[in-house]
């Protein structure tokens, strides 16, 4: 049985497998098909609903949202933006004032994006709404009629949801469990070690939806609070596996911002919003964004299984392509990054701006000492079947003085490290020169040059 609020109103949902997904939830069981379906995967928008729970309001993709991920929050459709009596929502006025809306099927997503990003008092529209797809209306009046509401005040019906959502404890149903704590989940997990653990599933709603996989059992770790959440101290940033990236992104701006920079171009606010940084090491992909940079970071992964507990590189984490070292029953429980001066340029190469995935992805740890470079930690994704540091590249460094020829001698030293393959994101001779320029990039950058593409655009 799942709990949760509704445009204002407790329901309670009995019956239902756990990998049903809100959008699917919404429009057959409820009638509620202002929530459109457009890609089913997380890349449009269309389906955008705003969750909120006691932390606060999320946009998040209702097509890749399992319904027991919402128990104890409230969740608004874009019948319930208005107010009950009719009243439109500042955005929605805005929408109309300014002309945002031609077809109209993306306008929905826009809407309950638009509304989030109000409630939350955010003014950076151009990130709060690259997950939301227009074809007809162009951005231009839609991110006018954001700016327009944005000096608006809450309504009340929105902030209302935030009192009424609550942090909703251990609750279970038929072959799934929501466990209250890591306690919890340790001690179930390894009494169902086949079971396929969900965290913001971004990754596991797609084999849903599009790869029609049956789960088997499912534990959903969102109940799971002591899980999630960052902790600064002296020597280390501890990041449990459950922070989403958003909030990994907020600490990324202070302490790396570099690192923050490429988190900022990971999906979408809404994928952002789901995904966690322990379903982005977990999933084990060659292409994710976060490993390479944690890598050069110099990053350790945690590992639970019932009360045993160990620690790893994180680079030694990944054996082979789909193979990690994990034990069955075993889950990631935190990553823990060494606090250090912030040396570390990352760069994330891919055809789109936004919502794009990696063709590759360069870390580059690199600390220069009296002219010299006195360490580097290097690692790329999508350069070979797993995220892999570039020891040869480094070793080519260290010692060197920080100079065009070091540098040089260095980008042939990656031809020893690498040899990716040609996929559909890119040819392995793109990935290799790329990956070399990318080096050159942070000597460049180092020196003070224009490297992003937003700075050298006109
Ligand atoms: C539209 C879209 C855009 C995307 N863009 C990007 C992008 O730009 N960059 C990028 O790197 N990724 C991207 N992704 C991929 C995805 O967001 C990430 O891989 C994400 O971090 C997965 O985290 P999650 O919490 O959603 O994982 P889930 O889908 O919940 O789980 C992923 C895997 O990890 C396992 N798992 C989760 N948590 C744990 C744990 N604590 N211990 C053990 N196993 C665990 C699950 O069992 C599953 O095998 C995108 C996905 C979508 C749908
Ligand atoms: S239907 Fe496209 S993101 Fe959900
Ligand atoms: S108005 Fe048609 S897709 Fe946006």
């Amino acid at each position: 049985m799942v709990e949760f609020i509704l445009n204002g109103e407790a329901v309670r949902v009995e019956g239902e497998p756990p990998t049903r997904t809100l959008l699917d939830w919404l429009r057959e069981r409820r009638g509620l098909t202002g929530t459109k379906e457009g890609c089913n995967e997380g890349d449009c928008g269309a389906c955008t609903v705003m969750v909120t729970d006691t932390a606060g309001h999320r946009a998040l993709n209702a097509c890749i949202l399992f319904l027991p991920q919402l128990e104890g929050k409230a969740v608004r459709t874009v019948e319930g933006i208005a107010a009950p009596d009719g009243t439109l929502h500042p955005v929605q006025s805005a929408m109309i004032d300014l002309h945002g809306s031609q077809c109209g099927f993306c306008t929905p997503g826009f809407v309950v994006s638009m509304a989030t990003a109000h409630a939350n008092g955010a003014r950076d529209f151009n990130d709060q709404l690259a997950g939301n797809l227009c074809r007809c209306t162009g951005y231009a009046p839609i991110v006018r009629a954001a700016e327009a509401a944005a000096n608006e005040p809450v309504p009340g019906w929105i902030a209302a949801d935030r009192a009424a959502a609550t942090a909703g404890g251990t609750t279970a149903g038929e072959g799934w469990f929501r466990p209250g704590s890591a306690d919890e989940l340790a001690a179930w997990y390894l009494e169902n070690p086949e079971a396929t653990l969900v965290a913001g599933a971004t990754d596991v709603g797609l084999w849903v939806t599009k790869a029609f996989r049956a789960l088997g059992p499912v534990a959903f770790l969102n109940g799971a609070t002591d899980l999630a959440g960052i902790t600064v101290t002296d020597d280390e940033i501890r990041v449990g596996a459950t922070t989403t990236v958003t909030d990994f992104l907020t600490a990324m701006s202070e302490h790396h911002p570099s690192f923050a920079e490429v988190i900022r171009r990971y999906g979408s606010t809404q994928v952002r919003n789901a995904a966690t940084v322990g379903g982005n090491i977990a999933n084990g992909s060659p292409i994710g964004d976060s490993p390479p940079v944690l890598i050069a970071l110099g990053a350790t992964l945690h590992l639970r299984k019932g009360d045993a507990r160990r620690s790893l590189p994180l680079e030694a984490f990944f054996l082979a392509y789909g193979t990690q070292d994990r034990a069955p029953g075993e889950f990631v429980e935190a990553i823990t990054i060494p606090r250090q001066p912030d040396n570390l340029r990352c760069y994330k190469i891919s055809k789109r701006f936004e919502q794009d995935i990696s063709a590759l992805c360069g870390a580059f740890n690199i600390r220069v000492e009296h002219g010299a470079v006195a360490s580097a930690r290097i690692a790329f994704g999508g350069m070979a079947a797993t995220p892999k540091r570039a020891t040869a590249t480094e070793a080519a460094l260290i010692g060197q003085p920080w100079t065009e020829t070091t540098v040089a001698n260095a980008r042939a030293a990656l031809a020893q490290d690498y040899a990716p393959i040609s996929d559909m994101r890119a040819s392995a001779a793109y990935r290799l020169e790329a990956a070399q320029n990318l080096l050159s990039r942070v000597w460049f950058d180092s020196h003070g040059a224009d490297v992003s593409t937003l700075e050298v655009m006109p």
